[in-house]
């Protein structure tokens, strides 16, 4: 939901602003714009549309200077515009804004009683003419700022510059997120790390309402009474590479070759003696131990990782376990307190829902635990205890490799409760443990399965309607594939419980309507099969996913994915076929020729509500 950047240095700016952004273009592209101190003075350029038209219209001859503010939108209020692109002005203030200002009709009304006049349509410009009114009383930015914290309600991260104070970046933060680069000569603040990393590994977070001011030579946390604190530099172990293409057509599919590596990066650290212990993450057994229920929470893919979750740890540890969309959760008044654990799931740690999820299960009293992908995210400070999953920087809007690694995550999660809590002895304990070391080879293995995929892709492209149908973990999968492949591709789809369809929806299969049927679980492929002849009796066409060696006749499936044999145990099954579901989306979104990395209307990281 919008990127933010900022650079003061020896650079020309409006080079290192238009690369930062570039990077951070997953978080919205209904607009870019970046304002910087020229030598003629303080001036903004901003374009509807992705950044490549900004770039166009900037042309060869960037803008001389080297301090500027970036920002790339995705619309909240006002439509796409130029005029409502970021930065807005107002006097002698410029600022970008990650973020939803609340109150904003209320702060508007004020100003236009006061006679100030609106150019655009958004919450932004708000802030920036309430912040210029309080900055022409005393003129001194932090003190301006600060009175203008007051006024807001809402989500913030901002960018400001004073057009008197050439060379120096201020930032504040509320919900939204935001960092400040350390370079050597020159400091950066961003929305993310990933719009640094060219020139810095290290930086500084910045906590809520805290103002940074940011010069070249030093950046300086002030808290929200103004006194200025020290913070301890963190420093990133992703490097460039990991957040560049590498020679793919698409972030999406470098992603989906990186999960063995990242599914490796993220199971090995937690095996220790053949046992798997948290003691590197400080979530002790206690912590995972005695609790009357587990509560997952979570949205998109990160719940559909949740609802394997909750298949393994109610099977492995017997205790219930409930999946719950964060935005619903929230307003749900949860039966929720200190005899329960809440899982919080999310690659970025920003969520908006996800994140008032937590704070509503921590103010209940709930014991939290998250699992995050963001090193220092919002989610991961707030919870009690968190397990980072080690994707490492996903860019492609279409969740992955951080889909795998939640999953892996829950594997290990459930096996340890499920020791913990006596249902398993030490005999059943290794040897799931054993499986779990080989999940990497498992996936990797499963990659191999591409060509096909692609030419089965063929097949559907042009299909209006798709159906994904499973049973148990492959009905969890089936919504997963199901999501994957609407969100990239446009193509209308659902997932269904394989056993529901004759329940209503079998009504809409025709032989233009085909099925992808997960059938990767022993114990229900009988079923699974019948469930697929009832579609081709229907006329549909089936394409079936399904463990090596099973026999799937050839009046129930028109095409069979095989996946690799050393799947040895269907509870692990999830993780290879999830490799053939996402290939499927991706390979049915670049023949339908659509912008597989930034799918229309969404952004990676929503972190409104
Ligand atoms: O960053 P989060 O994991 O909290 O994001 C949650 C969802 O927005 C996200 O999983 C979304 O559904 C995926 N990008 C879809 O591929």
């Amino acid at each position: 939901m919008c990127g933010i950047i900022g650079y003061t240095g020896k650079l020309q700016a409006a080079n290192v602003l238009l690369e930062g952004l570039c990077n951070l273009e997953y978080r919205g592209y209904d607009s870019a714009g970046i304002a910087l101190f020229t030598p003629s003075g303080l001036k903004t350029y901003k374009a509807q549309g992705r950044l490549s038209q900004l770039e166009a219209m900037l042309g060869e001859n960037l803008p001389e200077g080297q301090c500027g503010i970036g920002h790339t939108r995705w619309a909240t209020h006002g439509a796409p515009s130029d005029i409502n692109a970021h930065p807005h002005a107002s006097g002698s203030v410029t600022l970008v804004h990650n973020g939803i200002l609340e109150n904003y009709m209320e702060l508007k009304d004020i100003l236009l009683k006061q006679g100030r006049i609106f150019v655009s349509q958004t919450d932004t410009e708000v802030i920036a003419q309430w912040l210029d009114e309080e900055y022409q009383k005393t003129r001194e930015p932090i003190k301006a700022i600060r009175q203008t914290l007051k006024a807001m309600k809402g989500a913030y991260a901002l960018g400001i510059l004073f057009a008197d104070h050439p060379g120096v970046l201020y930032a504040v933060r509320k919900d939204s997120p935001l960092i400040v680069g350390l370079g050597k000569g020159e400091n950066l603040i961003a929305s993310d790390i990933t719009a640094i990393l060219t020139y810095t590994r290290d930086y500084l977070l910045v906590e809520e309402h805290e103002i940074a001011v940011i010069m070249p030579e030093r950046a300086e946390i002030y808290s929200p009474e103004g006194k200025q604190v020290n913070r301890e530099p963190c420093r990133a172990d992703w490097d460039i590479g990991a957040a560049q293409k590498g020679g793919y057509a698409h972030f999406m599919r470098k992603e989906i070759d990186e999960q063995p590596h990242a599914l490796e990066a993220t199971i090995s650290p937690r095996l220790n003696n053949g046992q798997i212990d948290f003691s590197v993450d400080h979530v002790e057994d206690a912590f995972l131990s005695n609790f009357r229920s587990i509560q997952i929470v979570a949205c998109g893919t990160a719940m559909h990782a949740g609802m394997i979750g909750k298949h393994l740890i109610e099977f492995l540890a017997r205790i219930p376990v409930s999946v719950n969309i964060a935005s619903e959760y929230r307003y749900s008044n949860p039966i929720v307190g200190k005899d329960d654990l809440v899982i919080i799931v999310s690659q970025s740690g920003e969520t908006a829902d996800t994140l008032a999820a937590l704070r509503l299960a921590k103010s209940r009293g709930a014991r939290t635990l998250a699992i995050v992908n963001v090193v220092g995210s919002s989610i991961a400070r707030e919870a009690e205890r968190v397990l980072y999953t080690y994707a490492g920087p996903e860019i492609a809007v279409a969740s992955t490799k951080a889909y795998s690694v939640q999953t892996a995550m829950f594997y290990l999660l459930a096996l340890r409760i499920a020791c913990l809590n006596g249902k398993l002895d030490t005999g059943e304990s290794s040897s799931y443990i054993e499986k779990i070391q080989e999940i990497p080879q498992i996936v990797e293995a499963s990659l191999k399965t591409a060509p096909l995929c692609k030419k089965i892709a063929a097949d559907l492209a042009d299909a209006a309607d798709l159906f994904y149908i499973g049973r148990g973990l492959d009905y969890c999968l089936s919504m997963e594939g199901s999501l994957k492949l609407k969100e990239i591709s446009y193509l209308h789809s659902e997932a269904y419980a394989a056993g529901e369809l004759k329940h209503g929806t079998i009504s809409l299969i025709t032989d233009k309507v085909p099925v992808i049927a997960v059938a990767a679980q022993s114990s229900l492929l009988e079923k699974m099969i019948s469930n697929m002849r009832e579609v081709k009796a229907r006329g549909g066409f089936v394409v079936a996913i399904c463990q090596a060696g099973y026999n799937i006749p050839e009046d129930a499936a028109d095409r069979v994915i095989y996946l690799p044999d050393l799947v040895k145990d269907e509870l692990f099954a999830p993780l290879a076929a999830i490799v053939p579901l996402q290939l499927i989306a991706y390979e049915i979104a670049s023949l339908r020729g659509c912008d597989v990395d930034k799918p229309r209307n969404l952004a990676k990281s929503v972190t409104v509500e």
